[in-house]
């Protein structure tokens, strides 16, 4: 039986996926400040595919990392994203997640080397079958809605086309980045290609690539309009300041990064990516004083400091002490 509502996928403002920006901490950030949907960043199939544990936290047991962290608080809004270019492995992956996730979308717009060499991502776009048989067989094993995310392709009527196939083999919405493989972040979206396939298939389309034109909440709602989807996804806009899905107006910087902070704390979030995620955040602020002090920081101790968190840091940190375990060991096991 399906577990997926019509309604899933209508009306909805979402964080788009995002390569080591979108671990737990980020997501819960962004659904605080008001995102319905966010997405996971991209899991290559193998590595689900590897000896797991039975929790919510998905580890390697070839080297003891973490591969994927969930909680229950996101367990209806969270898409998984995959990339993959086997439909079976894709179909297994797939299956081994779906208890704890509310969707999984295959990664069909990647442009990056490492993925279209590898038959992933964009690759997808220019091989309809492959593309077809991956959906169709996550389908026949999962019960939770399956979305893929695409660019554009040259020709509309091609993009047209590419849709109408997915929507055919169950996808439950798709999200198009209105530009084209080739493009680059810095090139106009097309929004009304976008509007056009939002206009002719009947699925779902979640509008996405508008980040350029999304500083408030406001633009958020014009690129609604203008791409004429009932849903639209956020990636860089999101990425300076997840503040930006509030309705209330967006929050200053550094009690955005506060709040990060606390859930990269209660999670115990490996430092590599809390700094990661906070230099997304900071860009030119980098150059200030304060950034200066963070791009030094060796731990997340040092980060927690200078935003006033090292009592919060002492107190998680006596928790694990207590329960003989290891704060901020990167390696679970
Ligand atoms: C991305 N993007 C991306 N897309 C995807 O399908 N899977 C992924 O894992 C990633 N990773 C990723 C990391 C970072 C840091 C950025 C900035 C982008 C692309 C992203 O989801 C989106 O399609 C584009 O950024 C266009 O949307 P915006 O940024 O204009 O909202």
């Amino acid at each position: 039986m399906t577990k997926y509502n019509k309604e899933f996928f209508q009306n909805k403002i979402i964080l788009a996926p995002m390569v080591r920006m979108n671990t737990l901490p980020f997501r819960l950030l962004a659904l605080d400040y008001g995102a319905d949907i966010v997405y996971s960043e991209e899991i290559i199939d193998h590595k689900l595919l590897k000896n797991m544990l039975d929790t919510i936290d998905y580890i390697d047991t070839s080297d003891g990392s973490l591969i994927f962290r969930t909680c229950s608080r996101e367990k209806n809004k969270i898409i998984f994203q995959i990339g993959t270019s086997d439909a079976e492995r894709a179909a297994q992956a797939a299956s081994i997640i779906e208890n704890d996730v509310a969707g999984i979308d295959v990664n069909m717009g990647c442009p990056k080397h490492f993925s279209v060499s590898g038959g992933m991502g964009a690759a997808l776009l220019s091989n309809i079958s492959k593309a077809s048989n991956i959906i169709q067989q996550i389908r026949n094993k999962v019960n939770v809605p399956i979305t893929c995310k695409i660019r554009i392709l040259e020709n509309d009527q091609e993009t047209i086309n590419f849709c109408k196939v997915m929507k055919e083999n169950g996808v439950s919405a798709i999200a198009v980045h209105g530009r084209t493989v080739k493009e680059r972040p810095y090139h106009r979206n097309r929004n009304s290609v976008i509007a056009n396939i939002a206009k002719t298939v009947t699925v779902p389309i979640i509008a996405n690539g508008g980040s350029n034109t999304i500083e408030t909440y406001e633009d958020i709602i014009k690129f609604k309009a203008d791409t004429n989807c009932s849903s639209v996804m956020l990636a860089r806009s999101a990425q300076n300041n997840p503040s930006v899905f509030r309705k209330s107006g967006k929050l200053p910087l550094d009690e955005v990064i506060k709040s990060f902070l606390k859930y990269a704390i209660h999670f115990d979030n490996c430092f590599p990516n809390t700094k990661y995620c906070i230099q997304s955040m900071l860009k030119e602020l980098q150059n200030t004083p304060k950034g200066k002090l963070f791009l030094e920081s060796q731990n997340l101790e040092e980060i927690c400091d200078l935003w006033n968190l090292g009592e919060i840091y002492h107190q998680k940190e006596n928790e694990f002490k207590s329960k003989g375990l290891h704060f901020q060991c990167d390696i679970l096991f």
